[in-house]
């Protein structure tokens, strides 16, 4: 809904009589932007210090900028842009105010705009509007994720694997910027090509020390907002580029047996370079053994929440032994589940597999307090593995299944002082409905949250579910159960006096 309203606000207040709405209908979500729409100018950016870090096999960045309104007229809109082609790619986007990120991220809509557009935008609202020749710092952070390509395409099985990253030594703006510059944190200090950049400073750009690249500084006040300069960095990375095409992860809550289960199904893809030649199982054996690092994915090691048990792993052609279950030994201490798949996962190759377990449900469930019959859920909102080349899934859902006859529910996420990974809740598609199993009256309601473009960044983040939930309500399958057979017992009874009174005859 919120998006709607932004839409229809950019829609019907904020642009140029020039412009056109797709559809005159509110509903719509999609705007459409002149081609040579610009943001109002009522902002300078006084200065941008861009950190990428590609020491994952996706691209964190974190925009650090000075904003001044150099309007007359208070302001609280400011936009965000982007290049079409990287637009779509943006998971995870929140803006806060850097001095005081404990106030909570602001919000932030993609405007959908017309596929011809060069660049599309988000829009910023800060929460209390920028007075005149005033300033504020944001802090914008986001991932960029299918942005690397392996290079070469294709390698030998025990060869390194290197990736190359493509961007603009200008940071894209919808204002004026005085001064910038970018570092570039990448994952070693195996850096083969990278541009040298001519005539926009003075001394070498970049500059180099250890696996950090900076650069600029750039003196920009002169150059025109949306100037681009391409700069290509390719840098070796020998670990898997992990893609989760898609996860879907079911969370079940089970009043009756106050047990939580959990079951993640998850469709994974390396995306990194593929095999030249046939796979050799005796060389993969020999560099195994070696240890030397690969681009294969080998292993994955899942953290479980204290107390997990009863874990599973099962793949398309079975289950798989080779897992290994630590369980917190110390309460309080997480679990882990090491997964081995059948064999390794080279750049191309896919891997389709399940896992699951339970927890005492007590640890995630509160009653609130004063309410007759109003519980409250709070589980993570993904947890997947833990690696360092990380993980980015392309399509989350996340079903909760809360126990037959519960009503009233509601969902939000818990953002705390830092980012928790996730988009803003406008980009979060939830759903409500029936989830029927053998012997449910009503079907149990499943809450279903879907969103794409997700990293392994949202692995703390949280997810709370309220609900309402009376005694009535968790009597009602036994009710039903002994109902039913009442009602078969009573219909034996009838037929067999019915029977009896035909023998009679
Ligand atoms: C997610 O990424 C895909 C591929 O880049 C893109 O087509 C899609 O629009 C993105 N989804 C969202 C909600 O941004
Ligand atoms: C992975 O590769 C597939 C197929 O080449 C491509 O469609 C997809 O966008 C890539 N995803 C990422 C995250 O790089
Ligand atoms: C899988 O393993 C579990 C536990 O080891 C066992 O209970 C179950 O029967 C096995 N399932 C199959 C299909 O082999
Ligand atoms: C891998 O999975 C993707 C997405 O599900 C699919 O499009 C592709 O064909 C699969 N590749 C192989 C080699 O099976």
């Amino acid at each position: 809904m919120r998006l709607f309203a932004a839409a229809a606000v950019v829609c019907g207040l904020l642009l140029p009589s020039s412009v056109v709405c797709a559809e005159s209908d509110l509903s719509s979500t999609r705007v459409q932007l002149p081609n040579d729409f610009t943001p109002p100018q009522v902002f300078k950016n006084l200065n941008l210090l861009r950190n990428t870090n590609l020491e994952k096999g996706y691209v964190r960045e974190t925009v650090d900028v000075v904003v001044e309104n150099v309007d007359d007229k208070p302001q609280r809109e400011y936009y965000l842009p982007f290049p079409a082609d990287v637009f779509g790619k943006i998971g995870g986007l929140e803006v806060r105010d850097k001095k005081s990120p404990e106030k909570g991220r602001f919000d932030a809509e993609a405007i959908e705009t017309d596929s011809s557009n060069d660049i599309n935008y988000y829009v910023v609202q800060f929460p209390d509007a920028l007075a005149p020749s005033s300033q504020i710092t944001l802090r914008i952070s986001y991932s960029v994720l299918s942005s690397l390509s392996p290079l070469p395409a294709t390698i030998h099985q025990s060869e390194q694997q290197y990736l190359a990253y493509t961007f603009s030594a200008y940071a894209l703006s919808a204002y004026p910027v005085d001064n910038q510059k970018t570092k570039l944190k990448l994952p070693s200090v195996n850096v083969p090509d990278y541009t040298t950049t001519t005539g926009l400073k003075s001394g070498q750009d970049p500059e180099r020390q250890g696996s950090v690249y900076t650069y600029g500084p750039y003196e920009t006040a002169k150059v025109a907002p949306g100037t681009q300069y391409p700069v290509t960095v390719r840098y070796e990375f020998t670990k898997p580029v992990l893609t989760a095409h898609l996860l879907e992860r079911d969370i079940e809550v089970s009043h009756w047996g106050g047990n939580l289960a959990t079951e993640e199904r998850y469709w994974l893809r390396n995306n990194g370079s593929q095999l030249e030649k046939q796979f050799s199982r005796l060389e993969w054996t020999v560099s195994t053994y070696q240890g030397f690092p690969t681009s294969a994915l080998r292993e994955l090691t899942f953290p479980l929440k204290p107390g997990s048990v009863d874990p599973y792993f099962t793949d398309d052609i079975g289950n798989v032994s080779t897992s290994r279950f630590r369980p917190g030994k110390v309460p309080n201490r997480d679990g882990s589940l090491e997964l081995r798949p059948r064999f390794p996962i080279f750049g191309g190759w896919n891997y389709s597999f399940r896992i699951g377990w339970n927890n005492d449900l007590s640890l995630f469930l509160r009653k609130a307090i004063g309410s007759s019959g109003t519980y409250i859920l709070k589980v993570p909102f993904i947890e997947g593995p833990k690696n360092p080349e990380g993980i980015q899934y392309e399509k989350v859902v996340v079903r909760v299944i809360l126990p037959e006859g519960a009503r009233n529910v509601q969902w939000e996420t818990i953002n705390g002082a830092t980012s928790n990974g996730l988009p803003s809740l406008s980009q979060i598609h939830s759903e409500l409905n029936d989830h029927k199993t053998f012997m449910d009256t009503l079907g149990r309601t499943a809450l279903t949250l879907t969103i794409e473009n997700l990293s392994d960044e949202a692995r703390s983040s949280e997810l709370l579910i309220s609900y309402d939930y009376t005694l009535w309500d968790g009597l009602r399958k036994p009710v039903t159960i002994t109902a039913g057979l009442f009602t078969v017992f009573v219909a034996l009874w009838f037929v067999g006096s019915l029977d009896v009174s035909i023998k009679k005859r």
